[in-house]
């Protein structure tokens, strides 16, 4: 997910131009639309809360042809590549989506985080982190009420001064 740097992913009114950076790191790598498509191409699908798909479908959709799980309790417009779903996580992922899908990517929100985090059902965490300071709005890890120990997999700079960090969440050693 994006996160400015004191970790909102979310503007109250929900306006998106903070994502777009008009910063300049000199030493950053450009994030290519080559390396963009390689790497949409390696999801086999998403999921997503319905504040998130609603969302989605007002800014324009940017999930293609692959398969979306979208979570909710409404009835919501429909799209040929979507799912509706309503209940429990853990049997939509582990039960329904893993065995059919190799690489789940969730896209957010909120609410899901942490979801996904408390159940602990995500392998990795990627966040891209933008040069700017919202002081309001949706925080990414809302009180997740656990610890949870990392390993950090990857950090890349980009030359519009955003900077990825990409998490393995580390499994309870039992
Ligand atoms: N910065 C980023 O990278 C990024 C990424 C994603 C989203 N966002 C932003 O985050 C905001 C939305 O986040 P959010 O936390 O408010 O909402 P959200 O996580 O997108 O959606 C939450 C909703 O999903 C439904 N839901 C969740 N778990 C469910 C379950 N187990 N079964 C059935 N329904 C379930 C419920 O809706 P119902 O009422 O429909 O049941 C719940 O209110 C938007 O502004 C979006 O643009 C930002």
């Amino acid at each position: 997910m994006v996160s400015s740097l004191d970790g909102f992913i979310a503007k109250k009114d929900e306006s998106v131009s903070w994502m777009r950076s008009t910063d300049h790191y000199e030493k950053g790598t450009t994030l290519t639309d080559e390396k963009i498509e390689e790497f949409l191409k390696s999801i086999d699908c998403y999921v997503m809360g319905s504040r998130t798909y609603e969302r989605a479908l007002e800014l324009g959709w940017p999930y293609g042809e692959v398969p979306v799980i979208v979570l909710t309790h409404r009835d919501l417009p429909t799209k040929e590549t979507v799912e509706f779903y309503s209940g429990d996580l853990e049997k939509l992922i582990n039960d329904q989506l893993k065995p059919k899908y190799n690489s789940i990517w969730m896209v957010g929100g909120a609410m899901l985080t942490k979801d996904f985090m408390r159940l602990k059902l995500a392998d990795d965490i990627i966040i891209s982190i933008m040069p700017v300071v919202l002081g309001d709005g949706t925080l990414f890890f809302d009180y997740i009420g656990q610890e949870q120990g990392l390993h950090l997999k990857d950090v890349t700079a980009y030359k519009d001064g955003m900077v990825e960090l990409w998490y393995e969440i580390k499994k309870k050693q039992t």
